[in-house]
């Protein structure tokens, strides 16, 4: 793990990751990155002078891109989190989803192959589609996947396992529960609530908000994902999350007792279509590597919100600029006909 290729490293978990991995390993880090509106330069804006840190600029489905950054700079390791990642858009705009995150990770797989690589491949709760009441998701289960974006990341999830399969190819994935901390982009529901609520706008929760989640620090995540690198098995799947959910109206009261808001702000606002109701996964596989979350779900939702709190310069700018077109259209409609909370 001497010189790693980083897909999407300019994105939330990405960038995180990156941050993190370089204040523990002596690595190189090359990040290959589309810069969608999700991938911003200033995620990393105080590491760009580390010598040890490249940015190529550029799409993982250009195979001869891929081949070219690995062999220029020596890659031994590929980790993936490059992806079209948001539930909401891949129902307004599927096609994009099935590009970067199925061929996207096809063409790395095959480039991997081809220079003898080794490859972690970021993946999500959302494969095993909802979950029961009374059951916790193992890495076995199969994938029910029911949304564009998490049937995109369930074909990715089995053309890596499919690698191994066949070529014996040294792959690894993690799944990761829905994740919060420093630079996720607004679109998400614990960034979008906090940056709506210190802004005083309404905050619109889908249906009910009786639907659960776990809400992950991104540290965790992080420290997960090492864990699987420095530890984890060719071939092997593990699940990385606190293993513990809250429902979305816990998830709001969080956000809006951290940044002294009311409950007026909220609006129930007409249901994503297909929304799952709920994740939940069993994280014991990767706590047998010696790994275990530092956040309970409760301090990290309101870490976050305290994060965009602190830190409105990041988010004023993607709040006033493309993301508003992306807003009225998502939105709009949604909050003319809402209801608000009793
Ligand atoms: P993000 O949307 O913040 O960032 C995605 C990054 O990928 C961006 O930097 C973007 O520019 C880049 N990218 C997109 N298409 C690309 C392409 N074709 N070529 C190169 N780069 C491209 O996403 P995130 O929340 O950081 O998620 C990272 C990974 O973790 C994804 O694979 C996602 O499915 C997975 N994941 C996310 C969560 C979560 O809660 N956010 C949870 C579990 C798993
Ligand atoms: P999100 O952050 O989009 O993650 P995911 O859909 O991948 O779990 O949403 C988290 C939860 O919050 C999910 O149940 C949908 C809900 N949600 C809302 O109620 N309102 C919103 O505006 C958004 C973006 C999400």
């Amino acid at each position: 793990m001497k010189n790693i290729l980083v897909t999407g490293g300019c994105g939330f978990i990405g960038s995180n990751f990156v941050r993190y991995w370089l204040s523990e390993h002596d690595s190189n880090i090359v990040i290959l990155d589309k810069l969608t509106y999700a991938g911003r330069r200033e995620n990393l804006q105080d590491l760009w002078q580390d010598p040890r840190l490249t940015l190529v600029v550029g799409d993982i489905v250009d195979q001869e891109l891929v081949r070219r950054t690995c062999r220029d700079h020596h890659v031994d390791l590929i980790v993936n989190f490059a992806a079209e990642t948001h539930v909401d858009q891949s129902i307004l705009g599927p096609l994009v989803f099935t590009d970067t995150n199925v061929r996207g990770t096809h063409v790395l797989l095959e480039v991997a192959r081809e220079l003898g690589l080794r490859l972690h491949h970021i993946s999500t709760d959302e494969v095993y589609g909802h979950i029961p009441d009374g059951h916790q998701s193992v890495e076995t289960d199969p994938l029910s996947p029911r949304s564009p974006y998490a049937a995109s990341k369930a074909a990715a999830d089995q053309l890596v396992q499919a690698y191994h399969i066949t070529y014996g190819m040294p792959v690894t994935i993690t799944r990761g529960a829905n994740n919060v901390g420093p630079y996720q982009y607004p679109e998400k529901a614990v960034p979008l609530f906090s940056t709506n609520a210190i802004l005083g706008e309404p905050i619109p929760v889908y249906g009910d908000g009786l639907q659960m989640r776990d809400y992950a620090h991104v540290h965790d995540h992080c420290t997960g994902i090492e864990a699987a690198l420095l530890h984890g098995r060719p071939g092997e799947v593990y699940n990385v999350g606190t293993g513990r959910e809250m429902t979305n109206l816990e998830m709001v009261d969080i956000v809006l007792a951290t940044l002294g808001k009311g409950r007026d702000l909220v609006r129930h606002v007409t249901d994503r279509p297909g929304h799952d109701r709920r994740y939940s996964m069993n994280v014991d596989k990767l706590r047998a590597l010696g790994w275990h979350p530092r956040f309970d779900p409760r301090e990290a939702v309101a870490e976050a919100a305290r994060w965009y709190a602190e830190n409105r310069a990041w988010w004023e700018p993607i709040r006033s600029g493309e993301f508003r077109a992306y807003y009225d259209r998502q939105y709009a409609e949604r909050l003319a006909g809402a209801g608000q909370d009793a």
